[in-house]
């Protein structure tokens, strides 16, 4: 079957691994990568497939709902993946406008739209589909409880029936009530009601996920992994908030666009589906494997840039604890994480050491200036 998808926020981290599954290996789908071009969009991350036919970029805003309405019409869109949002906490402390105006008032923008076309054809909301990708923050925090005289991390059941290492006996389930701690998650929880209110309202075929802290290529170094890694190589402090105690549950990118991929064809209409691999790391931890891990591939001693750890004044409002029970997904739809994260970070680190000028030009700004050069003359 040929379908017509928007992926917004296509040229950001998670968007650019979508977008690439999708467009190799749905040849005979149109994929329209939808983004803004913000601070965190870079062309760059898709050099390997932006020639191929199948795919169209179009520097667009979520909020244009006119120019999303005229592209649906142009195009015959049937289907939308919708990423582009403002993604990191500490930017929202610092200005909520921002995070209010494009995930929720874009988000809207982008159902209204989609509304507006689909209702105009003759079949409505047959064969389309409006997918949401949310995140586990709308959830709040979880307490860091253990059974008495057994120190975390120790293993317990989640409803997978599978046995799992955890910092505390709950879990967010789909059924939990959203309890957002941060301007980003109140934002991006404000917009996840949206597009049910659009479901139960209108009757739109929706689907809405929420997953946790994603790892791997591409991921702007703002965020703990690419940073540090980043701040490792060169030598630079590692800013760990508070006592480095927080507990992220941490998903290799690729195994998310897979879920995104096998719930955008087979997940069910107006259903809420929770993706994570049960990978839970305290902040410190993680942060050790990282300087073992850079430290070995650049043939240093191990554990010689231990001394870089530097606590710093913790986030505020900073969430204790996530941790993602996926076991729906995994029972009704067979999805797995591929890689066991051992894998999954030393693949990751490699790709940030051998990427060197990816980063440089990212943290320099030049990557950028490469629409201008690729794109604005075709
Ligand atoms: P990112 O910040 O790397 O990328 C966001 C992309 O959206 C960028 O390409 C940016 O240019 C684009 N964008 C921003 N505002 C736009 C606008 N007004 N119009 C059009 N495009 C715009 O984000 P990410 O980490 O890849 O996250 C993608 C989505 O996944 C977000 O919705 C986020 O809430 C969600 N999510 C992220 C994680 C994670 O760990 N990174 C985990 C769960 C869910
Ligand atoms: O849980 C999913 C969320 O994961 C996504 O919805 C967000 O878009 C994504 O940014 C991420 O949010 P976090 O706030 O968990 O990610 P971040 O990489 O900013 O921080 C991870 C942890 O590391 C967190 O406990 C804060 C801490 N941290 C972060 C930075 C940048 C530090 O200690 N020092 C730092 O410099």
């Amino acid at each position: 079957m040929k379908r017509t998808i928007i992926i917004t926020g296509g040229a950001g981290f998670i968007g650019s691994h979508v977008v690439r599954l999708f467009v190799n290996k749905y040849p005979e789908y149109r994929i329209i990568n939808l983004d803004k071009l913000t601070y965190a969009g870079n062309l760059a991350n898709l050099k390997d497939i932006e020639d191929k036919p199948n795919y169209r970029f179009v520097k667009m805003d979520i909020c244009d709902f006119e120019g999303v309405y005229k592209l649906m019409q142009e195009e015959h869109v049937d289907g939308i993946i919708h990423l582009a949002a403002e993604s990191h906490v500490d930017r929202s402390i610092k200005d909520p406008f921002t995070f209010a105006q494009t995930n929720v008032m874009g988000t809207l923008s982008m159902l209204q739209a989609a509304k507006a076309y689909w209702e105009s054809l003759p079949e409505k909301w047959e064969g389309k589909r409006f997918y949401h990708i949310s995140t586990d923050e709308v959830y709040g925090a979880l307490e860091m409880t253990h059974p008495e005289g057994i120190e975390p991390p120790f293993t317990t059941k989640a409803s997978s029936g599978k046995h799992h290492l955890a910092y505390g006996e709950k879990f967010f389930t789909e059924d939990l009530k959203y309890q957002p701690h941060s301007p980003y998650s109140a934002a991006k929880a404000s917009s996840d009601h949206f597009v049910r209110a659009f479901h139960d309202t209108y009757g739109m075929p929706t689907v809405v996920t929420n997953c946790s802290n994603n790892y791997g290529p591409y991921q702007f170094p703002e965020k703990l992994i690419p940073l540090f890694i980043n701040n490792i190589r060169h030598r630079k402090p590692l800013p760990v908030y508070g006592k480095g105690e927080n507990v992220r549950d941490w998903l290799y990118v690729v195994d998310h666009a897979r879920a995104i991929d096998m719930i955008f064809h087979e997940g069910k209409v107006g259903e809420t589906y929770n993706i994570g691999g049960f990978n839970e790391w305290k902040n410190i931890d993680i942060i050790k494997v990282l300087i073992n891990t850079v430290d070995r591939l650049l043939g240093r001693p191990e554990g010689a840039d231990m001394d870089l750890i530097t606590y710093v004044t913790d986030r505020a409002g900073h969430d204790l604890r996530y941790a993602i029970d996926s076991s729906k997904l995994q029972k009704e739809l067979g999805w797995e994480p591929s890689l066991q994260f051992e894998e999954g970070i030393e693949e990751t680190v490699r790709w940030y050491l051998d990427n060197q000028e990816w980063m440089d030009n990212v943290t320099s700004g030049d990557y950028q200036r490469y629409y201008d050069d690729m794109y604005s003359h075709r």
